[in-house]
């Protein structure tokens, strides 16, 4: 717990406390969120915490990230429950930009940020125009806040790809973390999204953990990647799923050789996105192959 959390919500006050910190040679660790937190959030800050000696959280629903019919207007904003349990969490700052803060020429003159090419497979294909809204505000949150640690969760795991992938081109002066994916005891994936289920979706969501652990067993038995994917896709239709993508994919999400190659070093991640009545929900599964080059 740290008594007396901050919580700024202009960048007058945010620059005023994070410039002093660093004259006191603190470093600063950053958690981006859109808010309406859970355990999962909190894991995040727990790691920033671990890795620097003062932590900002950002508070702020992006509006550049969600496709026309997304939920934006419906995405639950739950202002006061955050801020206490950032407090409880161990965070030293809140930062709550307004939008106009965020945007000071509106988000239809706004600068944008785009990376070419891992943003157009998976999600990016299927929700085109995200990860340009992610990486826009993302940059913004980076210039704001000046962090040396940034901490993304694995579970939007393409989202920390094309992320680390902007920090490396932009030159970023940050060290980013990856914090691990934190699941419900049935191995649902937390996530805001899944209080959107109805109680009968809910007892089926798990399955999409389910079906990453039986894609990752049937990779490491050495079943044919195409294969694996198809039955992946057929378990969670047969479950009620609308599949948007049930794949296998090396960590830089290109498709992996179908048989071995040398100096392969076996890395997979096993990534699902799939839908149950309006609520898209995603996960994934990190893994080596048995037996693959180290
Ligand atoms: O992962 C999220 O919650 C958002 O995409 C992020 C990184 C806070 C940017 O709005």
């Amino acid at each position: 717990m740290s008594a007396g959390m901050e919580v700024a919500d202009s960048l007058g006050m945010l620059r005023a406390r994070v410039d002093a910190w660093k004259r006191e040679g603190l470093r600063i660790g950053f958690v981006p969120t859109m808010g309406n937190l859970h355990e999962g959030h909190y894991s995040l800050v727990r790691l920033a915490r671990e890795n620097a000696d003062r932590v900002v959280a950002s508070i702020f629903v992006n509006p550049t990230q969600f496709g026309p019919g997304e939920d934006y207007e419906r995405y639950p904003r739950t202002p006061e429950a955050d801020v206490a349990g950032l407090s409880a969490a161990g965070c030293h700052l809140a930062w709550m930009p307004p939008l106009e803060t965020m945007y000071p020429l509106g988000t239809a003159r706004a600068v944008r940020v785009q990376v070419p090419g891992i943003t157009g497979v998976l999600d990016g294909a299927h929700r085109p125009g995200h990860f340009d809204g992610v990486c826009t505000v993302v940059a913004r949150l980076f210039n704001q806040v000046r962090p040396d640690v940034a901490v993304f969760g694995r579970k939007d795991y393409q989202q920390l790809a094309v992320i680390r992938h902007m920090v490396r081109d932009l030159a970023f002066p940050l060290e980013l973390l990856g914090a691990d994916i934190v699941r419900e005891d049935d191995g649902l994936a937390r996530s805001s999204r899944n209080q959107y289920l109805s109680a009968g979706e809910r007892v089926l969501a798990p399955e999409i953990h389910r079906t990453l652990l039986a894609m990752r067993d049937a990779a490491q038995a050495g079943q044919g990647r195409r294969e694996l994917e198809a039955e992946a896709v057929a378990r969670l239709q047969a479950a009620g799923f609308v599949v948007d993508y049930a794949v296998l994919r090396t960590p830089l999400l290109v498709e992996p050789p179908e048989s071995p190659v040398p100096g392969d070093d076996g890395q997979r991640v096993a990534l699902v996105a799939a839908r149950l009545g309006r609520t898209r929900l995603i996960d994934n599964l990190e893994f080596t192959l048995q037996g693959a080059d180290s």
